[in-house]
């Protein structure tokens, strides 16, 4: 434990170390370790299935390890109660595999809900607030709008400045672009570069998207039989030499920068 008032280097934002996980006796994460450098994108790649989504829940308290322990910025995280985990949610913001917004709830009422439960403006200023979130993302002027109104990368946009709401210090993603043509799969990863810059945000990015991993990844790792298999810049997983790595980048058709 450093002391207080003394310096030393900055801890990872997000730090892993021996993470098992199991679900009915199966074994999905059998000790992952990672970090997240602050102000990095990380691209989390594996096979479906593999347990991308169970770690990257563990990365704001969503799931317990059964095993090791997570850091954030240094202090572990595993033991909190769920009250003592909200200000850490505050500070992780997670987009959901699914988009997940509240499908009877209008996209202004979507994206002003954090702002409501932790009472983070007065409420004579959620509406600014709410279309300064929606500018951001590319939404503009589609408070009223009904989640069901929506297109698939629409609801991508407004599920990501309800995340944003918060101002968080780290973006987990869990698959941004799938589902969506690759035209506007790209203007989502033009986002997460754009506020990666914007605001120093450090982001997780889960996707087995190639081709997205290789836009917005400062560094990538590659998730394979619960452990993580490998971890670098594009060039560094390729020269890698790794087999299995090398198989899943290759059908990607992943090229060297
Ligand atoms: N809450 C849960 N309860 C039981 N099993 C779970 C739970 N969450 C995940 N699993 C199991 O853990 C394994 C990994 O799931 P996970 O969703 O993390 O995969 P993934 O790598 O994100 O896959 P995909 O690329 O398809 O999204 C799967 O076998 C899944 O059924
Ligand atoms: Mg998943």
């Amino acid at each position: 434990m450093k002391k207080p008032g003394t310096t030393g280097p900055k801890p990872p934002a997000i730090e892993c170390r021996g993470l098992r996980k199991s679900f009915d006796g199966v074994e999905v994460l059998k000790g992952v370790d990672l970090e997240l450098r602050h102000g990095e994108t990380l691209v989390i790649l594996g096979h479906s299935g593999g347990g991308k989504s169970v770690l990257i829940k563990h990365m704001n308290g969503l799931l317990r390890p059964d095993e090791g322990s997570l850091l954030f910025e240094g202090n572990d995280i595993c033991g909190l109660s769920e009250r003592r985990l909200v200000p850490l949610r505050l500070k992780v913001a997670m987009l959901f595999q699914g988009g997940a917004l509240f499908d009877s709830l209008s996209v202004e009422e979507n994206v002003a809900f954090a702002l409501k439960q932790h009472r983070l403006c007065p409420p004579s200023e959620h509406g600014d607030r709410v279309a300064e979130l929606l500018e951001l993302v590319g939404l503009e002027g589609t408070q009223s709008k009904m989640p069901s109104e929506l297109s698939g990368g629409m609801r991508k946009r407004a599920a990501l400045a309800r995340s944003l709401a918060i101002n968080p210090q780290v973006m987990l993603y869990d698959e941004p672009t799938t589902g969506l043509d690759p035209v506007t799969g790209a203007q989502i990863n033009r986002l997460i570069r754009s506020l990666q810059s914007k605001f120093g945000l450090s982001s997780v990015v889960v996707t087995h998207d190639l081709a997205s991993a290789t836009f917005v990844a400062d560094r990538m790792a590659f998730l394979y039989d619960g452990v993580i298999r490998c971890v670098g810049s594009v060039d560094e997983m390729i020269a890698s030499g790794d087999p299995v790595v090398n198989e899943f980048l290759t059908l990607g058709n992943v090229k060297r920068a």
